[in-house]
């Protein structure tokens, strides 16, 4: 991917997700030794958003990135209601007041808007980028023909494409990912452990998993995250919520994983894809 901090440390593809995160006192503590471990384990992407817990996931990354601000790369979006060209840049000085900082290192627009046309949310994003607000920008939940109409609505480069990617939810492949490797856009796969992580979750997917970890010795969920990460997927990052320490330690695994083609054929069997496209949805 090739992404940097502004301290010149370099981002690997597995960050850190952070939805429901922030909203609970009791949880908190939890939380924030979830995220400073997966700092120290190198895991320096977090990912946010004004809409998390009405602004309480961002404030807990504020307090979480306290004292190393620049060895961190920091995502958050705008919420497509707020994003006229004006809102997209007020909404990012707030953010950035929570986040106790003055910069993201990555913007992006939460889904594509069904109140304001994509160029003014474009020219809101370019806007943040010129004014130095944010490092780069990108989208989220983005089928392919419209990243490319983003595309052409700005003179600079959109960084990333955050969409719904894992095992059990394959729709990026049909179109996003082949449009994704041509133009160079990292894709950003949210909830990477939809299912896998679910204690329901079919038992000859179980054992498929279980195999494969154990060929690895590592946990389950570091497998479905190196199968997010292998390489027929392009430019790819990963963000895993997690808000235990030792489930950040589990997925930190998946850093050091290469499936092998016999591994991927065997989760390729037990998670078939449907063969459907992303959907627009415009909220
Ligand atoms: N752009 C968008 O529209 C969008 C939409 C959804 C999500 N996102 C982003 O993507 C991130 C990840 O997606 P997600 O939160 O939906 O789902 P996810 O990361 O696929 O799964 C999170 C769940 O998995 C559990 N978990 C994590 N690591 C585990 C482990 N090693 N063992 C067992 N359980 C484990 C977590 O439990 P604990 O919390 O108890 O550790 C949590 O319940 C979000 O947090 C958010 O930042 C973006």
């Amino acid at each position: 991917m090739g992404w940097t901090t502004v301290s010149g440390k370099s981002v690997p593809p597995i960050g850190q997700g952070t939805w429901k995160m922030g909203a609970s006192a009791d949880a908190r503590q939890d939380e924030l030794s979830a995220l400073k471990k997966g700092f120290d384990l190198g895991l320096v992407l977090v990912d946010t958003a004004e809409m998390y817990a009405d602004g309480g996931s961002e404030r807990l990354v504020g307090e979480a990135v306290s004292g190393q601000r620049d060895h961190v790369f920091i995502t958050t979006k705008v919420w497509p209601q707020n994003a006229s060209r004006a809102g997209t840049i007020a909404h990012l000085e707030a953010s950035l007041k929570r986040l106790g900082t003055d910069y993201v290192d990555l913007y992006l627009l939460h889904w594509p808007s069904k109140t304001h046309p994509l160029e003014e949310s474009m020219a809101g994003l370019t806007d943040a980028l010129e004014r130095g607000l944010a490092r780069y920008i990108g989208v989220s939940n983005f089928p392919a023909d419209l990243l490319e109409e983003a595309e052409r609505l700005t003179d600079h480069r959109i960084f990333a494409n955050q969409v719904s990617y894992s095992l059990m939810a394959r729709e990026p492949e049909v179109a996003l990912i082949p449009y994704a490797k041509t133009h160079r856009v990292t894709l950003m796969a949210y909830s990477p452990l939809s299912g896998v992580v679910d204690p329901a979750l079919d038992g000859s997917r179980q054992d498929a998993l279980c195999n494969v970890a154990s060929r690895h010795d590592v946990s389950t969920t570091a497998v479905a995250l190196a199968w997010v990460l292998r390489s027929e997927s392009g430019p790819m990052v990963t963000i895993p919520k997690a808000s235990r320490v030792e489930h950040v330690t589990h997925n930190a695994q998946a850093l050091r994983v290469r499936l092998t083609d016999d591994d991927v054929e065997l989760l390729d069997r037990a998670f078939p894809s449907a063969g459907r496209d992303i959907a627009l949805e415009r909220l």
